[in-house]
């Protein structure tokens, strides 16, 4: 996770500042897993270049590219790869912004590539 960039534009502490919202530009370089996790805070994806695989608890895997959206619940487990291309993205929270991810202990269930439960 060294390789994983985040610069937060809107939030406490950030350039705008604000206690509801918070706003963040991320970028994973190729071939980077980023690996399951959760927080309470509701999260948005917007894929701005690149693509990446978005795996969410009870969705199926979605590789997503530019102007695409992930939308992950409050709690909700999710995790991200990326291939052969890196992805950059803009990433909202709302609410909860105190409370850090934490990697998801639980055994998350995984649906494969084509939705089918393994
Ligand atoms: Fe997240």
């Amino acid at each position: 996770m060294e390789r994983f960039g985040c610069f937060c534009l809107i939030g406490p502490g950030a350039p705008w500042t604000s206690a509801r919202m918070a706003g963040f530009v991320v970028y994973m370089p190729a071939g980077l897993h980023y690996p399951w996790h959760h927080h309470p805070a509701e999260e948005m994806y917007l894929v701005l270049a690149g693509e990446a695989l978005f795996l969410r608890e009870g969705a199926r895997p979605e590789t997503l590219r530019a102007g695409d959206t992930s939308y992950h619940a409050s709690n909700q487990p999710h995790a991200m790869e990326t291939g052969a291309n890196p992805v950059m993205a803009y990433v909202t929270w709302r609410n909860h912004l105190k409370t850090p991810p934490v990697l998801t202990e639980r055994p998350v269930a995984d649906t494969g590539p084509t939705g089918a439960q393994k």
